[in-house]
């Protein structure tokens, strides 16, 4: 298999500056060589070009850098269809979650019946009407099913959207009162730390990865660190207690790769002035690792 890296260095969809460094980190952690080691043949495209907060525009909607944001996702969108155009598989790495937006329009553009298994403490599933915030990584979600801004949901003049029935969310524990709202509107399966608790693991993958392959052309994996608890991931900007294990986000990425199911990834949320010591851009790795095939014997 052939894997394109893309690095999206923004941190405007945030609440807190530094995940523009993640892609370094991750390349600092030594991303190539692990999937080197695994096989495959990559090709490092290099970063996407983005500009700093201070030159950048803030209007008064709640739509904090909207200009910047669709540049830069139409971009990455065009990137992302075209390094699937020449067979190769995307391998996203953030920046914040709003790069979602980009990466599954271009996705969109080659897999129109996509499935999508979403990593998130939080649904990022808010418009500007819902959010509390105005950052555009707690929107992506809805963007992908059409909802939200135009300038955001015409990224990559998208005609596709997602279906919510084939979107399955894991790890959620934190959502504003419009988010739950709209995920009970939409019927999205979301699979919230109860049900992990409950159900453990396992069980939770066997019935998302059904779920998202019935009927579908290809599954997206778009894996927000801070689904994982912050004593394991601490370098994230919007870290919530109470998250999944370093074994159980393991064990996730082995079973989706087990079910040779994914057609795209991204790694987002990487907050490098937060961590300890490169920590959570180690742990990115490792679970690209295992998410492409990694086994221990
Ligand atoms: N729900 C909050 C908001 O809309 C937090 C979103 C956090 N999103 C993330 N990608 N880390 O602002
Ligand atoms: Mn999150
Ligand atoms: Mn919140
Ligand atoms: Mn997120």
């Amino acid at each position: 298999k052939h894997i394109s890296l893309i690095g999206v260095p923004i941190d405007l969809g945030a609440e807190h500056r530094g995940v523009d460094m993640g892609p370094s980190a991750v390349r600092y952690a030594r991303v190539r060589e692990k999937l080197e080691s695994l096989g495959y043949d990559i090709e490092d495209k290099g970063d996407i070009l983005t500009s700093r907060p201070g030159s950048c525009f803030i209007d008064g909607t709640n739509l904090k850098y909207l200009d910047e944001i669709e540049r830069v996702n139409t971009e990455l969108c065009h990137m992302v269809a075209g390094e699937m155009e020449k067979g190769r598989f995307p391998l996203v790495l953030g920046g914040d979650h709003s790069i979602a937006i980009g990466t599954i329009s271009g996705v969109l553009q080659h897999k129109k019946r996509l499935g999508v298994i979403w990593f998130d403490a939080h649904g990022d599933i808010n418009t500007a009407e819902t959010s509390p915030s105005g950052n555009i990584h707690g929107m992506p979600v809805a963007v992908s099913f059409g909802l939200g801004h135009e300038r955001l949901t015409g990224v990559g003049g998208r005609e596709a959207v997602l279906d919510p029935k084939k979107f399955v969310m894991i790890g959620i524990r934190d959502l504003d009162p419009g988010e739950k709202l709209l995920l009970k509107q939409l019927g999205v399966l979301v699979y919230t730390m109860h049900e992990i608790d409950m159900l453990g693991m396992a069980r939770v993958m066997e019935e998302a990865i059904r779920i998202v392959s019935e009927d579908t052309d290809g599954v997206h994996v778009s894996f927000d660190m801070d689904v994982m608890d912050p004593l394991h991931a601490p370098g994230v900007g919007t870290p919530v207690f109470g998250g999944l294990t370093y074994r159980e986000s393991h064990l996730a990425m082995e079973l989706i790769a087990a079910a040779n199911i994914v057609s795209s990834a991204e790694f987002v949320e990487i907050n490098t002035v937060l961590d300890h010591r490169n920590q959570t851009a180690k742990v990115a790795v490792a679970l690209m690792g295992s998410l492409l095939g990694e086994r221990v014997l």
